[in-house]
């Protein structure tokens, strides 16, 4: 099974932690946006999209390389996130992208998302929220996350 995971991880490196936990899983590469190969995406069985949520968006050079894939029959998909604040429920931060993903052609699973290191100001003046997250626990439920996907008929 080839499977690609691209990871915009720009702020602490968190979301990169999660991607290389999933990797390790599912036998990926792991790339940064610029890294990722069009040609590459779309021939894939499997290409996860990761990275950290800033001003409650995903990172806009991870969602601008969705954007520039042409459309056409994809194999499947996944969003992963990783945020100094809690999801609301109603608006997941990683929907718009799994939209944009369904849109290409891929066939879009479920998406995992975690709590991480925020040193967004006014988190700064104390040092941040998250500290030590994403945690061993974190990277568990990742690694458990990834083998439910490796492991579906
Ligand atoms: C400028 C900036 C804006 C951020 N905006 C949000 C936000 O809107 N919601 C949130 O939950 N976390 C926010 N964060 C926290 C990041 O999503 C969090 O630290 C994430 O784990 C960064 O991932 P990375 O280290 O892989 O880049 C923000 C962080 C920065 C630096």
């Amino acid at each position: 099974m080839k499977t690609v995971i691209v990871c915009a991880s720009v702020s602490h490196g968190n979301t990169r932690r999660v991607a290389e936990s999933m990797a390790e899983v599912l036998d990926a590469e792991v790339v940064s946006p610029e890294q990722a190969d069009p040609a590459e995406l779309a021939e894939a069985d499997l290409v996860g999209f990761g990275s950290g949520v800033f001003y409650q968006r995903l990172h806009p050079r991870l969602t601008d390389v969705v954007k520039a894939l042409p459309a056409g029959r994809r194999g499947r998909a996944f969003v992963f996130a990783t945020s100094g604040l809690p999801e609301i429920p109603l608006a997941p931060f990683t929907r718009p992208l799994a939209k944009l993903l369904e849109g290409k052609g891929f066939e879009v699973h479920e998406s995992f998302t975690c709590r991480a290191l925020d040193t967004m100001l006014p988190f700064k003046l104390v040092g941040g929220i998250g500290k030590e997250r994403p945690n061993a626990a974190d990277l568990a439920a990742a690694r458990a996350f990834a083998e439910r996907l490796r492991d579906m008929p």
